[in-house]
């Protein structure tokens, strides 16, 4: 057993997977599809902010969700053509701010956000009130004297990013394990179909009723699995959806390094805006939500001892083998398909497919 973990560390930890190549039996397959599966984005920590993250797609008051109803109406009921265009989004991007520190925050789904949140929260509840991350309130915004784009450009902006294959693959689990039915109409799902049609899990949840209908975020509920799986690229562009409206990313992939350097940088800022603010305390972080997976690969991991990176990023690299596996079982297909639904983050975030 220690022998396939420390195999599988390697693998993740080095991008060599020669011993995993071995311990699979030869074919040239498990190579390509671990590295597809955990390869970070090329952009990433201190980025350049060109412009700010239209208000538009933030602000409850101002989302306007017609676009995509009328979007998936043509694509879906009226059968016709609508691939000249992306889908515009079926939800508006989950922005949190602190104007103490100013801070913004844009959670990425399954890309790690509610990690970093609950960072925050832990320190707003343990440290100081002064910590807290907020909703977005455009009336808390007011209060402070700034407008939408003010607050924009002035803020650090953060949010964080994953490798696409595996953040689309941990949203076909992630928006299925909540539904409350999973047999009959709602049972059999193929990954393939999936890959095929990300949306087809928001679909199904609206059509057959699978989905966490009202008990859940009451009138936007409909909308919750298609947010969970869509392109990531409009919550951290301008409106020209190219320049990046952020200054710091984190990847998922790297999640300690990068958080670490990101609370030097907000200290720093802190320390020349305010003095009097707390220092913001790195204290351990805990993956969320990722939970059993993480944990288990954590625990071995722990058996190998150092590996010169810290030892929760490992794990959660581990652990996304279980995505590695749906791939391929699926093939080129499917690896095809996710690229070019999200061929947009892919270019945002400079992650390129690995060589076969
Ligand atoms: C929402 O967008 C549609 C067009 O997509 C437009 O007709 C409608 O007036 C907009 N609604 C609001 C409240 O701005
Ligand atoms: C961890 O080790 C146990 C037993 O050694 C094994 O059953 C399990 O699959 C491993 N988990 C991961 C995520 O590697």
């Amino acid at each position: 057993m220690t022998a396939t973990l420390w195999a599988l560390l390697c693998a993740a930890l080095l991008g060599s997977l020669h011993l995993a190549h071995a311990q699979q039996g030869g074919s040239a397959g498990p190579d390509f599809f671990s590295r597809l599966v955990t390869a970070p984005a090329k952009v990433y920590g201190e980025v350049k902010k060109v412009g700010v993250l239209p208000k538009e797609r933030y602000d409850d008051k101002l989302f306007n969700h017609t676009g995509f109803r009328e979007w998936l109406l043509r694509q879906t009921v009226l059968g016709e053509d609508v691939s000249s265009q992306p889908p515009p989004m079926s939800y508006k991007c989950g922005v949190f701010v602190n104007h103490n520190y100013k801070i913004i925050f844009i959670r990425n789904r399954k890309a790690a956000s509610t990690t970093v949140l609950d960072t925050f929260k832990v320190a707003c509840k343990s440290q100081s009130k002064l910590l807290c991350m907020r909703p977005f309130d455009a009336e808390e915004m007011a209060s402070r004297g700034v407008t939408h784009d003010e607050m924009w450009s002035s803020y650090y902006v953060i949010s964080s990013t994953r490798n696409t294959w595996a953040r689309a693959a941990s949203g076909y689990d992630y928006t299925q394990d909540r539904w409350p039915i999973k047999t009959g109409v709602c049972g059999n799902l193929p990954f393939r179909q999936f890959c095929a049609d990300p949306y087809l899990m928001g679909k199904m949840a609206n059509l057959f009723r699978c989905g966490t209908q009202s008990s859940f975020r009451g009138d936007d509920a409909w909308a919750y699995d298609f947010y969970h799986v869509e392109p990531a690229y409009h919550c951290m562009t301008d409106a020209a959806g190219t320049g990046m409206s952020v200054d710091f990313l984190i990847r998922y992939e790297h999640l300690h390094e990068d958080f670490a350097k990101l609370l030097e940088i907000l200290n720093a800022r802190r320390q020349a805006m305010d003095p009097k603010l707390p220092e913001i305390r790195n204290s351990k972080m805990r993956w969320m939500k990722q939970g059993v997976h993480v944990q288990a690969a954590k625990n071995n991991a722990s058996e190998v001892g150092e590996s010169g990176m810290w030892k929760e990023d490992a794990a959660a690299l581990v652990s996304a083998d279980r995505h590695a596996v749906k791939y391929r079982e699926c093939g080129m297909e499917c690896v095809n398909d996710i690229a070019r639904f999200f061929a947009k983050d892919l270019e945002v975030m400079k992650l390129e497919m690995p060589k076969q």
